[in-house]
């Protein structure tokens, strides 16, 4: 969409803009929103800023500001004029029943007390008057909008250019969060529409990103991109298996029986909440207070800038709101956001520093990784000296130099990362970055496999990779060798007591006991511990021997499979994707691991030496269900379904004695289809053995 050339010429005009107050003209008017316009792609489109979001609502208020100066300058393509935009094409676009807005936002003290003196102004009220506001998060994640109509949930979309927005229902109704009936008939309500926002617990987002890392696929730089990708996944149950939660903080509309708006028949936002929270609905709790009057406002909004390290979730900042309708209605909305609600903005997370140095690091399967080193700077709370810079592209989408100086954030309280360098700071002593040609530890020549990101060394037997495997297998999530961490690797090997997987379990710990800073107790712990990893089940053992996409979940399924590890070495591919969530690439991985002879026979010195190779009685599966409709049956779900979500639809699947398997093959036997099944259906039919059911055939069948 943007040339690289067009991308570097906008970023600098943004600075100017930054930099220096600019006299309104309409030829800078215009430049000023065509950068606006592009920082708004980076960010909703792309999810890759390159600006601070306070660089940007700063230009975003000069905007306003040169607008307001000259009325007659506004064009209404102006970004101030429109709401962002997100809409893309996989879904279908549905309205909202009223526009989904934005907010304006503060950032201190005194913006607040500007707020409260505007509210007063505009209600008409006596400045000696208190106002109450509510104040809550702001969630940092997907906003959603919810119709409920009788009762039940009827829809669910994204709140995408602010009036239409993208329909999600199948993925909402696959969020625990959301009640799929809710009495709203108790208080005279037939239709309504609830705001509300998508996230992901801070815990839920590492774990996901472990196990995207241990997938080979990219990881999500901050929670809120890992849940606005959540909310357009094509599989319902994918939305939910990624942890993802709807807080609701707004009543959005309310009808009655006869379609009157009724939304002021509760009087304040206070009790709009109570009462979601009453039906059912995630509301925020200890984290929303009712508050008296604005120094209340601003005493809940600071303590809360100190208290959001130790929140679940990300929030940037918090969200006042005038709690009582009717002034809210006094104080009415631009077209842009209400003017009776304000946004207070966290400090950013964000400090410059110098890019000193890049390293690249091998990966246990030889993936390359470039990572910065940095004069070690201080930021929310800790020192980051070293960030990943991920792969090539990330380098030169960024145009980063040795010796910039570089803007770096805290994303999601987890991982640091560089936003940006600053060109403009430059001396011109910064030099390019040079990406090795050839693996820095072993001088093999690197690949990059189509379709990749990264570069790799192919040489399994390089030594970095050896080190990161053996480090690998060692770890918590695999062996669990307590106490054997990679400090200690390194020293063995060092020793050349460390080669391989194998010497792990031939440790000589009389040598052991004798090396300085050891003795005899550490020896012994560490012996204990290797015995206690030597009775591992296969999940563990599979997993600990880093084959590409054989991650913990991936090995504990294959691991209720069979009775001893090696049994997979006669297992076929078209058998292994019947397993539930198992792809041809897990399976063709699996098939080349136990093809290679050395592989097996690593496995039979490592029972030798007394590891496990068997299935332990807490890996073997739960029983059956013998006396149900569907025992005996395989089953498959294809298409949008409309009534249940596919994680449900799973559930009652094997509640009724069936097993779900993950492609269409000759030992399926019921495929379940919904809305646009496409080739799964077509196979099926073609091998003429499948029963094919829609969604209401497989519920009356598990109902009778
Ligand atoms: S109220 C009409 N309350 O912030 C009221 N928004 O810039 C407009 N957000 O993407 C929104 N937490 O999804 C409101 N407690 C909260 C919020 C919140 C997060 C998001 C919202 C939107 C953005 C508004």
């Amino acid at each position: 969409m943007y040339l690289k050339k067009k991308q570097k010429e906008l970023y600098e005009r943004s600075k100017q803009f930054l930099n220096e107050k600019t006299t309104a003209t309409a030829t800078q008017i215009d430049d000023l929103r065509e950068a606006i316009v592009y920082h708004e792609w980076r960010y909703y489109v792309l999810n890759d800023p390159v600006v601070s979001d306070f660089e940007y609502d700063q230009l975003y208020k000069q905007l306003e500001a040169l607008e307001t100066a000259n009325l007659d300058l506004i064009t209404p393509d102006s970004p101030t004029q429109r709401v962002s935009n997100d809409l893309t094409s996989d879904f279908p676009t549905v309205a909202h029943l009223i526009p989904m807005l934005s907010l304006d936002n503060s950032y201190n003290a005194e913006d607040l007390r500007d707020f409260d003196q505007r509210i007063h102004e505009l209600a008409m009220i006596d400045a000696e008057t208190d106002i109450e506001y509510v104040v809550e998060p702001k969630f940092d994640g997907g906003s959603i909008a919810l119709v409920y109509e009788d009762d039940r949930l009827v829809r669910g979309a994204t709140r995408g250019n602010g009036t239409q927005g993208d329909e999600i229902t199948n993925n909402m109704r696959a969020l625990r969060s959301i009640p799929l009936n809710a009495s709203f008939s108790n208080h005279n309500i037939k239709k309504v529409e609830l705001r509300g926002e998508a996230i992901i617990r801070l815990d839920n987002f590492e774990n996901i990103n472990k196990k995207r890392e241990e997938a080979e696929k990219s990881v999500f730089a901050n929670p809120r991109n890992a849940a606005t990708g959540a909310l357009r996944m094509k599989d319902p149950s994918e939305t939910a298996s990624r942890g993802l939660e709807a807080f609701i903080y707004q009543l959005g509309y309310a009808e009655d029986a006869d379609g009157n708006d009724i939304l002021k028949s509760i009087p304040t936002h206070h009790e709009g909440i109570e009462m979601l929270a009453s039906l059912g609905f995630k509301v925020p709790t200890v984290e929303r207070k009712l508050c008296k009057n604005i120094n209340e406002v601003i005493d809940f909004c600071l303590e809360w800038q100190d208290k959001r390290e130790g929140y679940d979730y990300e929030i940037d900042g918090m969200v006042v709101k005038v709690n009582h309708l009717s002034i809210q209605e006094k104080c009415g909305y631009t077209s842009h956001h209400p003017r009776w609600a304000i946004a207070f903005k966290f400090k950013a997370k964000q400090a410059t520093t110098k890019l000193l140095n890049v390293e690249f690091q091998v990966g246990k399967i030889g993936q390359v990784t470039p990572v910065a080193k940095l004069e070690p700077v201080a930021l929310a709370g800790v020192t980051v000296s070293s960030v990943s810079l991920h792969n090539e592209d990330f380098i030169q989408s960024k145009d980063l130099h040795l010796g910039d100086t570089v803007l770096v954030e805290r994303a999601g309280d987890v991982i640091p990362y560089i936003v940006k360098a600053l060109p403009e700071l430059r001396d011109g002593s910064e030099t390019k970055i040079e990406y090795p040609t050839n693996c820095p530890s072993c001088q093999t020549e690197l690949v990059k496999p189509e379709g990749e990101a990264a570069w790799r060394c192919e040489n399994y037997v390089c030594e970095a990779q050896v080190l990161r495997r053996l480090i690998h297998h060692v770890s918590k999530d695999a062996m669990n060798i307590d106490g054997f961490g990679e400090k200690y690797v390194v020293r063995f090997n060092e020793l050349g007591w460390l080669d391989a997987v194998p010497d792990i379990y031939r440790l000589d710990y009389e040598k052991m006991s004798e090396l300085e800073g050891f003795g005899q107790r550490s020896a012994d712990n560490l012996k204990e511990a290797i015995d206690t990893a030597k009775n591992n089940g296969i999940a563990r053992l599979l997993y600990s021997f880093s084959i590409p996409h054989i991650g913990r979940s991936v090995s504990r399924k294959f691991a209720t499979e069979v009775e001893d590890i090696r049994d997979l070495k006669d297992w076929t591919e078209e058998q292994m994707v019947e397993i539930e969530d198992i792809g041809p690439k897990v399976a063709q991985e699996l098939i080349k691991f136990f093809e290679n002879e050395k592989n097996l026979a690593l496995l039979d010195e490592l029972e030798s030496l007394g590891v496990n190779m068997k299935r332990l009685n807490s890996e073997v599966k739960q029983e059956a269900i013998t006396d149900g409709v569907f025992s005996g049956k395989t089953i498959l779900f294809t298409g949008k379904l409309q009534i249940m979500s596919r994680t449900d639809a799973k559930a009652k699947a094997v509640a009724a004695g069936a097993k779900p398997i993950s492609a269409v093959s000759g030992n399926l036997d019921i495929l379940v289809v919904g809305e646009k099944p496409g080739s799964k259906l077509k196979k099926a039919n073609e091998l003429g053995t499948v029963t094919v059911m829609t969604e209401e055939e497989f519920l009356e069948k598990i109902t009778d």
